[in-house]
């Protein structure tokens, strides 16, 4: 390639319409998922601390906030329900109550709703007493093949009340398969699986144990012995791998932003729907900057945003969905 004076890489940067024609990467709408947390009750709000502009939300006003979502364009939501503590157990069971708050809200959203695709959280941590994911073995151990058991309850208790999508964001090995097959068996050859497949031990989920409230109660205070070690990157190609081989849709990675050299990896080695989750700790981050007056709050949720699209996302787990889908409108 002919260097300076004959290429000027800032000859197409001049005008907006060239650097508009040569955009490699754009954010759309279409490329967010807006994380929502339910609560029980009717007409009942509750903000996040930790979380400025998230709020918990009873199913009658989640149901008004979907209708609003759909207006602006966004494709769908990722449910979390903030379980009552009092149903919380050792084993999680109330993950699989047909009638839990999951499931209820599940049927609500797509009946009142049906535009917008549900995501539904397979995990057991916001129904277990000791806020793991999975069942505790004598020694404290979270135990792998009865975890599964339990899950692929919980993953066809979602199904049934009619979720687009299940999102095992567990980690237990073999998973993923066991519910494929039990979807294929019992009728829900449709439902889509968006495995949480590279979910790292991060420090960054704080202020989302705080909204769902697990977060004073985990034993042993961390996930290390399911959720991966921060410090591997071909570890991560092996649990996609294997998470793609075993049935899943689409493919996650979590956390969002310090973890862009996985998201690269993965949408280059497997050209999967690839995922990426901008965690609860990286809005928060973002927002107490933003209210410092320390960053710019527009333009640095869209460039936050348009990172993952150009690290190969097909699409992102954001709290900014519903602020950066205004921004985008305008
Ligand atoms: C639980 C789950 C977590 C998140 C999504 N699902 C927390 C955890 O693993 O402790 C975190 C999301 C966020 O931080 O925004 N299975």
């Amino acid at each position: 390639m002919a260097s300076y004076p004959h290429t000027r890489l800032r000859r197409l940067r001049k005008n907006a319409f060239t650097r508009n024609l040569v955009a490699e990467s754009r954010l759309t709408c279409a490329d967010l998922i807006y994380p929502m947390f339910v609560l029980e009750g009717k007409n009942r709000r509750e903000s996040v601390d930790s979380m400025p502009g998230i709020e918990r939300l009873s199913i009658d006003l989640l149901i008004k906030e979907a209708e609003q979502l759909v207006a602006l364009g966004i494709p769908a939501i990722a449910l979390f329900p903030v379980t009552p503590i009092d149903l919380k157990t050792d084993c999680g069971s109330e993950a699989f109550n047909p009638d839990g708050l999951a499931q209820k809200a599940i049927r609500a959203l797509k009946e009142f709703v049906p535009e917008i695709g549900v995501i539904s959280d397979v995990a057991l941590d916001p129904f277990t007493s000791h806020g793991q994911d999975g069942l505790l073995d004598d020694s404290g151990y979270v135990s792998n093949d009865s975890t599964c058991d339990v899950l692929v309850k919980q993953a066809l208790s979602h199904a049934e009340a009619g979720a687009d999508i299940v999102a095992p964001s567990d980690m237990m090995d073999g998973r993923i398969g066991r519910i494929r097959s039990a979807l294929e068996q019992q009728g829900h050859q449709n439902t889509c699986i968006m495995a949480y497949s590279a979910k790292y031990a991060s420090s960054y989920y704080g202020p989302f144990r705080d909204a769902v409230g697990s977060a004073a109660n985990i034993q042993g205070g961390n996930k290390k012995s399911y959720q991966m070690d921060p410090a591997n990157s071909d570890e991560a190609l092996r649990e996609i791998a294997l998470d793609i081989e075993e049935g899943a849709d689409m493919v996650m990675v979590k956390p969002g932003m310090p973890y862009l050299d996985i998201v690269q990896r993965c949408k280059q080695q497997f050209g999967v729907p690839t995922f990426a989750y901008q965690v609860s700790g990286e809005y928060a981050m973002h927002k107490a900057a933003f209210a410092n007056g320390w960053l710019s709050e527009e333009e640095v949720i869209l460039e936050s945003l348009l990172a993952f699209k150009r690290a190969g996302a097909d699409g992102i787990l954001t709290y900014f969905a519903k602020q950066a889908a205004q921004l985008l409108q305008r």
